[in-house]
């Protein structure tokens, strides 16, 4: 039976499906989910470069501030780095990063976060604060094509009266737009041209792994370890068939806080800055595969009424505040 993913079977949720056709193999897409630390050049740098090409940087420092490169450049100062991790479960595993002069007790790298469930579903995040949830999918189609499904499952607060659904929308959106250009100004586009631009099976012998790609390395032997078992005529990671062990399955999370989410809060940072936040400081819609959901408005406006409710991002308040100068411009 098919797992029973939580987003999938939680009776609060508002969903919409977006879907990807990418050329290149899955596992290209799927090793990218142990990667905590591209997010500086792929998302902040990346980010910043597609904006001035479009023309779309002013000469105000705010939106020419990348937070997460002068982060970077703050832990040098500092004599810091970022660790990584990956902390297995049953499911697969989360990831988890630090600071290094952090301890190891610290729940964030005891817990971890963005679950991995085997073999090809990452949860962002995953953690319950949030209003947006998502489930993301490398399907392979054959050895040189992906199909990238985004999950979104949006849990409004339950004063709302969110429409009931009788089927999920669904919305399959091209990687290009039709002067032929790809799309790049939102967060699920940089992170495809990522795994596609490597080619359609990137070639392994001529990388360089460090320890900053342990949770790439863990998945590639849990891949291993799981063919193996199939091999031997055993059953892989996730074979569900005792209903009552699959209901509504969910991987424990640390929820960052505001006094230990530096990287997030530097992701936040430049997200507020390119892209859009709502008036109570909730991330949505611009910034990501959203933008393409085929309820959109609808969403938005429940965004407004959750507002209207006097309710605010608790963890993510002070993102919203954001597009305050927070440091120091590129140039
Ligand atoms: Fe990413």
């Amino acid at each position: 039976m098919l797992p029973e993913w939580d987003l999938f079977t939680r009776p609060d949720g508002f969903r919409q499906i977006i879907a990807h056709r990418l050329p290149c193999n899955w596992l290209q897409v799927v090793e990218n989910r142990g990667d905590h630390l591209h997010a500086v050049y792929t998302h902040g740098r990346q980010f910043q470069y597609v904006l001035e090409r479009q023309g779309r940087l002013t000469d105000d420092p705010r939106a020419r501030y990348n937070a997460t490169m002068a982060l970077q450049a703050e832990r040098a100062a500092r004599g810091v780095y970022t660790r990584t991790r990956p902390i297995p479960n049953e499911f697969g595993f989360t990831k988890t990063l630090m600071e290094s002069d952090r301890s190891e007790d610290s729940p964030e790298w005891q817990l971890g976060f963005s679950p991995v469930m085997f073999p090809y579903t990452v949860y962002p995040g995953g953690t319950e604060h949030e209003i947006r949830h998502d489930y993301q999918f490398g399907v392979p189609i054959d050895d040189t094509h992906t199909w990238h499904v985004t999950y979104r499952c949006y849990v409004f607060p339950s004063e709302l009266d969110v429409p009931r659904q009788e089927r999920i929308p669904y919305a399959e959106v091209p990687l290009q737009n039709e002067r032929g250009e790809y799309i790049l100004d939102y967060v699920l586009g940089q992170d495809m041209v990522v795994w596609y631009a490597q080619g359609e099976i990137a070639d392994r012998t001529q990388e360089h792994l460090t320890a900053a790609d342990a949770c790439l390395i863990h998945y590639r032997k849990l891949l291993r370890e799981q063919i193996e078992i199939v091999q031997r005529g055993g059953e892989p990671m996730n074979t569900f068939r005792d209903a009552a062990r699959n209901r509504c399955l969910r991987t424990s999370v640390y929820t960052r806080d505001d006094s230990t989410a530096r990287d997030g809060r530097a992701a936040g940072y430049y997200r507020a800055n390119f892209h859009r936040f709502s008036k109570g400081g909730w991330r949505y819609i611009e910034d990501d595969v959203d933008r393409y959901c085929p309820d959109k408005e609808l969403i938005i406006g429940l965004y407004e009424q959750t507002e209207a409710l006097g309710r605010r991002a608790s963890a993510s308040r002070e993102l919203a505040q954001a597009s305050q100068p927070i440091g120091v411009p590129l140039r």
